[in-house]
């Protein structure tokens, strides 16, 4: 719960589970958009706007001539009481002054595309009062880049209608588009305004909208300019008495252009009717809400966790998975951090975000997967990025990141291990989306395999390409020209012995994952064929990978050496030690050891471990965009959160219970809720980075929301750290946790069926000594799968 609206940056949530999306801050500041953020924007928003976070849904209260609004902005008079309460798809945000309370519950039903706003007027006083409420929308012409750029066209096409209280918006409707938006009230509105220069006022703001303050719209009908909604409503409540009002932004699409009309330009509104229906009352609100609210309590009874930690418990039982959800459904594309114009779905992101999504809805990751494959070139490689609304590769970015097809072996690997559902290795899917062109899903996986294999480099290392995980490492890139970006320019691949290790890693790890796919569907020679492949990769590791304490990072353009100690700067980098450690390259050899005690030394720092060290100083052309960013910013030795939980799988690898604990805990956002004032983002979700030890303000966080940390910090908690790992035939248990734990417990859905497993720690977090499942004691760590809708109980005694 917020209680000073000012808080140190937008606190922001988002509303909807599929098709139709909100981005709210906890101000109401934010906007709607369907499937697509660039696309199919329905409001406008003004980025890195003065003041910060300017624009949204807004309701203005006009009380004798006091003006105010609920959320505080845009209005800003200040209220006698505020709150805001992000939760699980919807915000509520309550605002009183002078003796009048406004609550406005903002969601976005199931199976709905619009957003509920629900506001519920209250009279604390004992006198009657009157008083004028306005509501606010700014229609975005749709495409939200063109939208911000192209006025010689925008300011000409705006068009509305209105019936009623419904306020309609259908520029472009009359051309191409099958798709127009809408803003209604369930209540009889005193006038409306659609035309924002009638509605503000040329020289006024949102702040002070000449319509308000004048305490009476206009009427006014948008032709061209900007087109927005706005219901005027005068209201009266005696003493003690309370109003609700349901208003609906909603948005419609017909399938087929003969379905458009009513007749000759006036649209066809019965979609927008039928949805209007369904929530025009406070009572059929009441229920969609309660639908809501059973959904996900639903979604978030798969894996609870009962530990001696209250804030680790709200993580991982509520945050950390609504997060994944988030991440799921819009991968890198619509943030305060991102536009949602610039990125669609990222193939690597997409996929990694699946470990943290699966157990949620798995039919959805199911599609997911299939929609990421059909992007892939027939020779393994991948469109670094696609567009959610046409599921098509974008060609802008292209591809040749070398360290994309191997996560989509990632992405499957976790599917199958939770669902069991090797029908989906056969599910025919396209390379490119070319029809005709459909192999199976596991002919794909052997691609993305193969490619890794087919690219080698002069060490045996894999071939970079455009970069590996980090997008920054541009090794190829060679760029002097201030005017293109490191990510789409032109890059130098021809005779490049530019080589990561980060990928030979992911190699090993996934590489194994795939072996052990391969057995379980028998395909044995496949196998044996890949382990080959496998064992080799381990070798060029250990024989050109290693410096000495730690693991190289990559070859560059000429052959030589990243990550060394004989680098001036940047000497040693966190993700080889990751993916080497995790893939145990020389285990046996205290390789392992001795990286993750350089990390340790190197890299970690109060605030989480930075990526790098030390920091690059000056721009190396060689090496790209990474050394562009100033000293412990971003992937130059920013604590990029997303790669710390590898580290953290890395030391359970070696069972360091206690280290693993202590990397995970300083990032962790309910540990770090105290310095939110220093952290500034949201205390409830990760964010991608926090300015790392050589920054201006080392702990500051930036670009909350949507990273691949949430779903890699979920993987490490849940399976690594409290150690419960869904398998093929089972559910192993093997923590690694804190040697002064007592242990824990966790209700685990898996499958169909229930499990109750409590931990018990002896105090040397080592591996489980004794289980018992049902009563009965059974060797090895493995919980064989019960029949489905049984509910079971599991004791776990670690050593
Ligand atoms: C961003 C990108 C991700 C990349 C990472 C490191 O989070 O979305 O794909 O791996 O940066 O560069
Ligand atoms: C920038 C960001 C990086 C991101 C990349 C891709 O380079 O720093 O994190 O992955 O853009 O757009």
């Amino acid at each position: 719960m917020i209680t000073n609206p000012q808080t140190p940056f937008p606190w922001i949530n988002y509303l909807g589970n599929e098709d139709f999306f909100s981005l709210i801050s906890n101000t109401a500041g934010g906007y709607s958009f369907y499937k697509d953020a660039k696309f199919r924007r329905i409001t406008r928003y003004r980025y890195n706007n003065v003041p910060m976070d300017n624009g949204g849904r807004y309701f203005y209260i006009n009380d004798q001539d006091t003006v105010w609004s609920p959320g505080w902005k845009p209005c800003k008079t200040q209220l006698d009481k505020y709150e805001c309460r992000h939760g699980m798809s919807y915000t509520i945000i309550t605002g009183e002054k002078n003796g009048i309370e406004a609550e406005v519950l903002f969601f976005v039903p199931l199976n709905t595309w619009a957003e509920v706003q629900k506001v519920k007027l209250t009279n604390h006083t004992s006198e009657t009062k009157r008083f004028k409420l306005f509501s606010f929308a700014e229609w975005c012409l749709w495409n939200a880049a063109t939208d911000m750029e192209n006025f010689q066209r925008n300011f000409s096409t705006g068009e509305v209608e209105i019936e009623g209280s419904v306020l309609y918006h259908k520029t472009e409707y009359k051309e191409r588009r099958n798709h127009y938006a809408y803003y209604s009230v369930n209540a009889p509105i005193q006038g409306f305004d659609t035309d924002r220069e009638s509605f503000i006022g040329l020289y006024n703001e949102f702040r002070d909208p000449q319509a308000v303050m004048a305490g009476k719209s206009n009427n006014s009908i948008a032709h061209g300019w900007s087109p927005i909604a706005s219901h005027y409503l005068e209201i009266e409540l005696q003493p003690g008495e309370t109003k609700e009002l349901v208003f609906v932004l909603g948005y419609v699409e017909y399938e087929n252009r003969e379905d458009k009309w009513e007749s000759k330009g006036i649209i066809n509104k019965s979609q927008a009717k039928a949805t209007l229906a369904k929530f025009d009352t406070v009572s059929k609100v009441q229920a969609a809400f309660d639908e809501l609210k059973g959904y996900w309590d639903d979604l978030l009874s798969v894996y609870v966790l009962n530990s001696h930690e209250e804030k680790l418990d709200r993580m991982v039982n509520i945050w950390n998975q609504y997060q994944c959800m988030i991440t799921f459904n819009f991968s890198r594309s619509a943030s305060f951090f991102e536009s949602g114009i610039g990125r669609g779905m990222g193939f690597r992101d997409s996929n990694q975000d699946l470990v943290g999504f699966v157990h949620q809805i798995p039919a959805r990751a199911r599609q997911r997967i299939i929609d990421i494959a059909s992007t892939q070139f027939s020779d393994g490689g991948c469109y670094h990025q696609y567009q959610p609304l046409t599921k098509r590769g974008n060609n802008d970015i292209g591809g040749g990141f070398n360290d994309d097809p191997m996560w989509l072996i990632f992405g499957t690997v976790a599917y199958l291990k939770e669902t069991g559902d090797f029908s989906i290795l056969d599910e025919p899917v396209p390379f490119d989306n070319q029809e005709g062109s459909e192999k199976s899903l596991f002919h794909h996986l052997t691609l993305s395999f193969n490619h890794v294999i087919e690219n080698l480099g002069p060490h045996l290392l894999p071939l970079i390409g455009r970069a590996d995980w980090n997008d920054c490492l541009n090794l190829n890139c060679f760029s002097w020209d201030p005017d293109e970006s490191f990510q789409t320019t032109e890059n130098k691949t021809e005779g490049s012995k530019a080589e990561s290790l980060m990928i030979a890693g992911l190699f090993i790890v996934c590489g194994r994952d795939y072996v052990e796919l391969c057995r379980q569907i028998g395909n044995r020679r496949e196998a044996e064929r890949a382990q080959k492949f496998i064992d080799s990769m381990t070798e060029a590791i250990k024989k050109s990978g290693w410096d000495g304490d730690w693991y190289l990072r990559a070859y560059d353009y000429y052959g030589n050496k990243v990550g060394s100690r004989e680098n001036s700067e940047s000497k040693i980098f966190i993700e080889s030690q990751g993916w080497c450690a995790m893939a145990k390259v020389g285990l046996e050899e205290g390789m392992v050891q001795k990286a993750l005690d350089s990390v340790k030394r190197y890299l970690d720092t109060p605030n989480g471990i930075v990526l790098n060290n030390p920091a690059f100083t000056e721009y190396k052309v060689e090496y790209g965009e990474i050394s562009s960013y100033p000293a412990g910013y971003k992937e130059n030795a920013g604590i990029f959160c997303h790669n710390n939980p590898w580290i953290m799988i890395a030391e359970t690898v070696l069972g360091r219970g206690n280290q693993a604990w202590d990397y995970f805990r300083k990032i962790c956002p309910s540990y770090t809720e105290d310095i939110s004032d220093l952290h500034k983002v949201e205390p409830y979700v990760y964010s991608q980075m926090i300015a790392g030890k050589d920054s201006f303000k080392p702990g500051e966080a930036k670009n909350s929301w949507l990273t691949g940390t949430a779903a890699w910090n979920y993987y490490a908690i849940t399976q690594f750290i409290l150690g419960i790992k869904p398998d093929y035939e089972g559910l192993v248990i093997d923590p690694c946790i804190p040697a002064d734990w007592k242990g824990f417990q966790v209700t685990r859905k898996f499958r169909g069926a229930t499990y109750h497993i409590v931990i018990k720690n002896a105090g040397t977090n080592k591996r489980v000594k004794k289980l018992t499942v049902n009563g009965t004691v059974l060797s090895g760590n493995r919980v064989p799968l019960q029949p489905e809708g049984s509910v079971n109980t599991v004791e776990a005694a670690l050593e």
